[in-house]
């Protein structure tokens, strides 16, 4: 998602529709698994990211090594072939069906190639639009360490830490993908900003490891599919991350993949599939996702054993939304 909504809940009027019955919660989820002819995804002509992606990581705010771990052992996991399937790595195989205008295709490789902890909440603890690229821009030009201005192939994702507000997270957007602009940064650089919802939305931006306020869900929990690395906000952060990097690699510069009219408004390719994470999904039921032994749910496997729940993202071939752990 670029700017507008891409959340499962806020796109359909979420106030008024979290008071009916839990069953009608999801109705107007935009799900178009398996809906083809309704869609007009189209190449706009605009370049798409086919070189190998060198990724920075800004790290605002409060982090912690484990949460840290999860979120690049994911990373990692896009680019490692070897996983057991369905894999992260099988995953994003589909975003690679995207090409450009020469017939290439994106990128298979993602490698984590810097980080910069902003610990001192360098723009303070309320971040907008425009002032995520301001930290993107400190990240570049700070005495120890600074990342690389890498105008090649660079990509910049910014993670906030959880105390850290950001304009329209948890009402409209859980993440966002943009360019920076030559009058802040310096350059025209693709970039992502993913937040940690865990103690400001989970329920909007970490379902189905949270469940939304308001949603009349009786207490005990019973409907909470647990988080398969323990930390629901994480958790709900990874699939967010995976959906922007689908989304900036093949829209990066909002003139490539995407499907409407508005480009100011696109849907792109992972905002078409918000809320499928398997086979059957729909109607608030997130798809045929597997259990592991303590019950939490997961899709994709990755490095060192690890597991996440990650959403689908729409398959150019199939014309469907498509994820490796869909049942034949
Ligand atoms: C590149 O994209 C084309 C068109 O979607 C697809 O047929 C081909 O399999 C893709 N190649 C790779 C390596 O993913």
């Amino acid at each position: 998602m670029l700017h507008s909504c891409h959340l499962l809940f806020i796109c359909f009027s979420f106030l008024a529709r979290f008071s009916n019955a839990q069953s009608n919660q999801f109705k107007g989820t935009k799900n178009y698994e398996g809906s083809s002819n309704l869609l007009d995804l189209q190449y706009h002509m605009g370049p798409i990211l086919t070189s190998p992606i060198n990724l920075y990581i800004i790290w605002y705010g409060n982090w912690n090594p484990k949460d840290q771990s999860t979120i690049k052992d994911f990373l990692y996991s896009l680019s490692s072939s070897s996983s057991v399937s369905p894999s992260t790595f099988d995953w994003w195989q589909t975003v690679r069906l995207y090409t450009d205008q020469t017939g290439s295709n994106i990128t298979e490789s993602i490698s984590l190639s810097g980080e910069f902890i902003d610990s001192r909440y360098s723009h303070g603890k309320f971040l907008t639009r425009l002032s995520i690229q301001s930290v993107i821009k400190s990240s570049l030009d700070t005495l120890y360490r600074p990342l690389p201005l890498n105008y090649n192939n660079g990509l910049y994702l910014v993670l906030t830490s959880s105390d850290v507000q950001v304009q329209d997270f948890c009402r409209a957007v859980c993440g966002f993908h943009y360019f920076t602009f030559s009058s802040i940064v310096g350059a025209t650089l693709p970039y992502a900003w993913v937040g940690d919802s865990g103690a400001q939305c989970p329920g909007v931006c970490a379902y189905p490891f949270a469940w939304p306020k308001y949603s009349g869900m009786p207490s005990g929990n019973k409907n909470i599919m647990g988080a398969p690395n323990g930390d629901p906000g994480i958790e709900g952060m990874i699939s967010v991350i995976a959906h922007e990097l689908a989304e900036v690699s093949t829209n990066p510069f909002v003139n490539a993949w995407y499907a409407g009219n508005d480009p100011s408004a696109p849907d792109e390719i992972a905002d078409l599939c918000v809320g499928v994470y398997g086979s059957g999904a729909g109607g608030g039921f997130v798809g045929h996702v597997y259990k592991d032994k303590m019950g939490n749910g997961y899709n994709l496997n990755g490095v060192k054993g690890r597991r996440f729940l990650v959403q689908w993202v729409w398959d150019p071939i199939k014309r469907s939304c498509f994820g490796p752990n869909a049942i034949q």
